[in-house]
């Protein structure tokens, strides 16, 4: 990856989005920093129980990994890949699931672990798929929100930062499915 200093870094391939510039939006440290608040705040909310943390595939794959091993609690842990198609001229769009959970949720506590909620057209369509197994509780953390851009049906329960509506790469986000080892958060620049 074509890195030119550690607040540039240039798309490498040749993808649609090859050879543009994205310059640093939140550091490896402030990262590390918010993902160790977060697990220190769910920890506290699960005193003696055993949730089951959901990560939503590709993206949150990073964010998770950290996360879980700053918690101070027991858990499992499960995967859901889904794939949404938003549309900017309409609130309504498709989710697609590619892969489910394999675990039984009924009677359990979930968190879900997001790397970015933009439209919302995804987390809110988990939201509703998870409820029908009627599990005790349903938290949703993200660790990126477009809080400008995003319809939600509900709050979200721990939201790492709040960022503007620019496409954002790193820490498990990828453009052109690319840079998704990054360690710090960085967003692309206008032309
Ligand atoms: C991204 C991200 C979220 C979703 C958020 O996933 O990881 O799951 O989009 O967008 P929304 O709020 O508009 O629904 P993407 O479909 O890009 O797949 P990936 O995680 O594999 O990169």
């Amino acid at each position: 990856m074509a890195i030119i200093d550690d607040k540039l870094v240039t798309v490498p391939g040749d993808g649609s989005f090859a050879g543009r510039e994205m310059e640093l939006l939140i550091d490896a440290g402030e990262l590390q920093s918010k993902v160790a608040e977060l697990a220190e705040d769910i920890s506290g909310k699960y005193p003696g129980r055993c949730p089951i943390i959901i990560g939503i595939l590709n993206g949150s794959f990073v964010f998770m990994a950290d996360l879980v091993r700053k918690l101070t609690i027991p858990f499992e842990v499960d995967f859901i890949k889904l794939s949404s198609y938003g549309s900017e001229t309409s609130s309504s769009g498709t989710v697609r699931l590619l892969k489910d959970i394999s675990a039984d949720i009924t009677g359990r506590d979930v968190i879900v672990v997001e790397d970015i909620i933009d439209t919302g057209l995804t987390i809110n369509f988990l939201r509703h798929r998870l409820e029908e197994a009627r599990p005790t509780s349903v938290a949703f953390v993200t660790l990126l929100l477009k809080d400008e851009v995003a319809k939600l049906d509900f709050p979200i329960d721990y939201v790492g930062f709040n960022i503007p509506n620019r496409y954002v790469v790193g820490y498990g986000l990828d453009i052109d499915q690319q840079l998704r080892g990054l360690d710090a958060i960085y967003a692309l620049k206008e032309n």
